[in-house]
């Protein structure tokens, strides 16, 4: 009585989880393809979440520098890298969806895609900004890091200075 009534049990869940997946998968069959106006805001949001990124390794390394964060070289290097990594999406992502005509929540100023090169250029600039400060993270010297940190962040700001709203 009692298998039975596992394997009925077993049975009827594996019966529903087969109905949500067929379900599942006849309604992405049959959703309409997103709307430019989708695929606009999807584009934006996923930028904006780069950028999240950004400031979410540069944190640390800011809160080292304030003292609110205790020194480590390690996760300097680290959080840098991962910046140097991040960097080279920043154009590719503005180049492949232009939101210009879009009613997105943005702070992107329109100038950047008339802008492109430069615009790269200074994403090319935090990129290399964060490998120089990973290898002087990477000796381990405290004050030599702590004192390459401004050189690494204002490059943050010398593109949101003419393509981020104020
Ligand atoms: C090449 C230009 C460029 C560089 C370099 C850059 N940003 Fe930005 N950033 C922008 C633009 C443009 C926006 C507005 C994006 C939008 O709203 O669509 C932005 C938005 C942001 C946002 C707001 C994201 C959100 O919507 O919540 C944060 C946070 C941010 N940047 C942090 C940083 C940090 C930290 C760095 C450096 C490590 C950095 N950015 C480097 C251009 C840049």
């Amino acid at each position: 009585m009692l298998k039975t009534g596992k394997f009925k049990k077993v049975f009827s869940v594996s019966a529903l989880v087969l109905a949500s997946v067929v379900m599942v998968t006849a309604s992405a069959q049959d959703a309409p393809p997103p709307t430019p106006e989708q695929i606009a805001a999807s584009a934006t949001a996923t930028r904006q979440a780069v950028f999240k990124l950004l400031a979410f390794n540069l944190a640390p390394i800011n809160g080292m520098a304030r003292n609110t964060v205790e020194f480590d070289a390690a996760i300097a290097e680290r959080n840098a890298l991962r910046v140097a990594a991040l960097a080279p999406m920043i154009a590719d992502l503005f180049v492949v969806n232009d939101t210009r005509n879009f009613p997105v929540t943005t702070e992107a100023l329109p100038i950047i895609w008339d802008n492109m090169d430069d615009f790269r250029a200074k994403a090319s600039a935090l990129e290399e900004a964060a490998k120089t400060f990973a290898a002087v993270a990477a000796g381990g010297d405290r004050a030599a890091t702590i004192g390459a940190i401004r050189a690494f962040g204002s490059t943050c700001g010398n593109c949101h200075r003419e393509y981020r709203v104020d």
